[in-house]
């Protein structure tokens, strides 16, 4: 039984991600840590396991409360969903005004905010925080993304600050805003690596089936990339991944891993928010669906004897290394709209939810310690210093060239690709994107031209004011009218 309120920070949790964040915290100067799981056995196991961590052990939500010094701060690590809800309620019942409850699971910002207005009145804090970086990151330094009020930042922040990664000499995090704001950013923050994966998967698949490559081959392509502005955890990961040979059969360990690809909904989240606001964040979308397709097994066994074109392709000898450097830059652009879809849709969460996010050190956070760490983060943070106003990543100077220098070779990948029966959802649509995005002029101007037609819903002219519709069941003749509001 813990003597005395002797522990800062707390950790209730005690799965995998849990218990790394406790032994992180343990081994920062300055910090004593309270730790409490459900069943005592987790615990008494952490504890035996790590004697150099102390930890100050509790098996009961009493003891765990004694044990933490006041403002008690404590950071829950479970499952998202009802068992959040039922530790918060327990930490509830025994914590004080100016108390500190972190959420540091996956949670949904909306249940964060939910969460955040039914404690606010008891005046304890409460603090829905992204940590992203896996295990490894949570155990040597995770990227942090608290949202909750600013006043259990004072408290929480050196305390994060303590355990995040370290990018350039700054820790990576930062208060990103009120209530769900935290888990928001993270929520995109997933949505975007979504994307990443699927862009890397859909240049793998290219790569191997255009030149013939092995997997051990594509995997120091991979390698050789992760020298340059690709260079990013992901692209090293997958040359890792890809190298792999699988130990009971000798093959490449990719070629044995059932292809269907699951998800636990972050993803899923980041896209029906984005409808909900009205972003288009299609390069994640696709991403989404390409998991979904990959798992819906019955259909594609049905589908499979379908035709595809009646020539098989192959890259032309002597060609390779020209294809694989269109491939390297169409997945560079489509990575840029990936990020830039992703920004649009913090702005616009922002902006709905009253959220003061500062995009730069949003970049600035995600460059060290999270899943999406990359090279370029850097050049996003830049961007949004050079023009906190800015309207598209994708048209800030540098991402503009980028694009620019290799729009060309994106055609050519995603031309072959559609002629080959390459499924590349995600370096497709993000070109759809780009070239809607840059388009003088959309056929939107029809679909609006149908929607008066069949629902009098009007349209606006290029040439004046006002809205207008046409009699389209009468003399075909156009009236000035109020805006339709069906
Ligand atoms: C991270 C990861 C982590 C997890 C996601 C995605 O930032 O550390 O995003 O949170 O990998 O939940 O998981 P799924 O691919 O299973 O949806």
């Amino acid at each position: 039984m813990p003597a005395s309120a002797s522990a800062n920070i707390g950790v209730v949790g005690l799965a995998v991600m849990g218990s790394n964040l406790a032994r992180n915290l343990a081994s920062r100067e300055g910090n004593t840590v309270a730790v409490f799981n459900r069943s005592p056995e987790r615990t008494r196991t952490l504890t035996s396991e790590h004697p150099e961590a102390g930890f100050v052990a509790s098996e009961g939500y009493d003891d765990f409360v004694a044990s933490l010094a006041k403002p008690r701060t404590a950071i829950i690590m479970v499952q998202a969903g009802k068992g959040t809800d039922a530790v918060i309620s327990e930490l509830v019942a025994r914590f004080e005004p100016g108390d500190i409850i972190v959420d540091g699971g996956n949670a949904n910002f909306h249940d964060t905010i939910r969460r955040e207005g039914e404690i606010a009145p008891t005046g304890i804090h409460f603090v829905g925080t992204g940590i992203s970086g896996g295990e490894e990151g949570a155990l040597n330094g995770p990227s942090i993304m608290p949202g909750g009020s600013a006043e259990s930042y004072e408290t929480l922040g050196p305390i994060l600050a303590s355990i995040a990664a370290i990018a350039e000499g700054e820790p990576c995090v930062t208060h990103v805003g009120t209530d769900g704001a935290g888990h928001f950013v993270k929520m995109v923050h997933n949505g975007i690596e979504y994307a990443d994966m699927q862009l890397i998967a859909e240049a793998y698949d290219l790569i191997r089936q255009g030149t013939g490559k092995s997997p051990a081959e594509i995997a120091d392509i991979f390698a050789e990339w992760n020298t340059g502005e690709l260079e990013s955890y992901l692209i090293e990961i997958t040359a890792e991944v890809l190298r792999q040979t699988d130990a009971s059969t000798g093959r490449p360990l990719v070629d044995v891993i059932l292809d269907e690809a699951g998800a636990k909904g972050t993803g899923a989240w980041t896209v029906q928010n984005a409808l909900d606001l009205g972003v288009p964040t299609s390069g994640i979308a696709e991403a989404v669906f390409a998991r979904s397709l990959s798992s819906k097994r019955a259909q594609r066994e049905a589908a499979s004897d379908l035709p595809g074109p009646a020539q098989a392709w192959t890259v032309a000898d002597g060609d390779a290394d020209a294809f694989i450097e269109d491939v390297r830059l169409a997945l560079y652009a489509s990575k840029i709209i990936a990020y830039s879809q992703g920004f649009d849709e913090i702005i616009a969460g922002a902006e709905q939810y009253g959220w003061d996010v500062k995009k730069g050190d949003i970049a600035k956070i995600w460059r060290a310690g999270c899943i999406i760490r990359a090279r370029f983060l850097n050049r996003i943070a830049d961007a949004y210093a050079d023009d906190p106003a800015l309207v598209a990543l994708v048209v800030a100077p540098y991402f503009r060239d980028a694009v620019a220098g290799a729009q060309e070779a994106w055609r050519r990948v995603v031309a072959i690709a559609a002629q080959s029966g390459i499924p590349t959802p995600a370096f497709s649509s993000s070109l759809a994107y780009y070239d809607g995005l840059r388009a003088q002029r959309l056929p939107a101007a029809l679909i609006q031209g149908q929607r008066d037609f069949f629902g009098a819903h009007t349209y606006k002219r290029i040439d004046k004011e006002g809205v207008f519709h046409t009699l389209w069941s009468g003399d075909h003749s156009e009236i000035e009218t109020t805006p339709s509001s069906h």
